[in-house]
């Protein structure tokens, strides 16, 4: 067993592993040594996901579940289906926002999801599964957010909310777990070219990151400090901690209409 996978293993849960950053993730942590267990809604996809991984990784035993992780059943869910697996490394990733426009001008149950998808739910994840880590004394949690945390983003606004509260979360986590020799970080992404984005937003498709650079970096970051912080985004964000926070709001609208020409 590598020295990763006794700190880490002996099986990893990804929560939105079919595709994008969480298929990257899935992808380096088999080939450090780790069983997974894969999470999303759409079964084709991973069961797709997961096929290629057995075939590159016959050691490894991947598992897969579909399920919704905006439905509030699923936490307790998960907590008992498996229950019998030791759950190292718990991968949140599943996320983003599928609708831009003012807040009013969508619905109450899109705002409800979106905070179960990026807050709630990956709290009581980290709940369940980080106290059996404590317990342990071992194990490691990655949340996936974004640099929308920084500053109220129109147009997304409960998107950045809801991230805001994942990434306070994770720091506080970071502190709190790190002497029971969990280790926890936010990755907070700027623009990735992700499966979704190509799906729901195409025209900003082809500018941001790869998926795979990204995981590869939140992997090397565990462990160190609370929050990583990505490009591209990260120098405008930098800047927008300069401004006025007014300024900060109108700016980040502005670069949002143009993320989507
Ligand atoms: N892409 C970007 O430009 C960008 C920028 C900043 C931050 N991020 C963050 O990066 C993370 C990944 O984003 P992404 O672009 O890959 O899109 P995503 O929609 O978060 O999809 C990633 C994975 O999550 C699963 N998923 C999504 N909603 C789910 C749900 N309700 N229940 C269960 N699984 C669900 C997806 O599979 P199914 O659809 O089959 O469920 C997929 O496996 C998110 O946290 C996002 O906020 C992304």
């Amino acid at each position: 067993m590598t020295d990763f996978a006794t700190r880490y293993g002996p099986t990893a849960l990804i929560a939105g592993g079919s595709e994008g950053v969480g298929a990257s993730y899935a992808d380096l942590l088999a080939g450090r040594g780790i069983d997974l267990v894969l999470i999303a809604r759409n079964a084709g996809r991973l069961e797709a996901t997961a096929a290629s991984l057995r075939s590159t990784y016959p050691k490894r035993k991947i598992d897969i579940l579909a399920a919704d992780l905006t439905d509030p059943a699923t936490p307790t869910m998960l907590a008992e289906t498996l229950a019998d697996r030791e759950i190292g490394l718990l991968v949140y990733n599943a996320g983003s926002n599928w609708i831009n426009d003012d807040f009013l001008n969508t619905s109450i149950d899109h705002a409800r999801t979106l905070t179960a998808l990026n807050a709630t739910t990956p709290m009581e994840l980290a709940h369940h599964f980080g106290g059996l880590m404590r317990q342990r004394g071992r194990g490691g949690i990655i949340i996936v957010s974004s640099l929308a945390y920084l500053v109220g983003a129109p147009q997304i606004a409960v998107y950045s909310a809801a991230k805001a509260f994942s990434t306070t979360l994770g720091e506080a986590l970071w502190f709190e777990l790190k002497p029971h020799g969990v280790d926890v970080l936010v990755h907070a992404l700027g623009s990735v070219d992700t499966p979704f984005i190509k799906r729901t937003f195409p025209e900003a498709y082809g500018r941001g990151a790869k998926p795979e650079d990204m995981a590869r970096s939140g992997l090397q970051a565990l462990g160190n400090e609370p929050l990583l912080r990505a490009e591209p985004g990260d120098a405008f964000f930098q800047h927008l901690a300069t401004l006025k926070r007014g300024e900060a709001v109108e700016t980040i609208y502005n670069a949002g209409k143009k993320w989507q020409d």
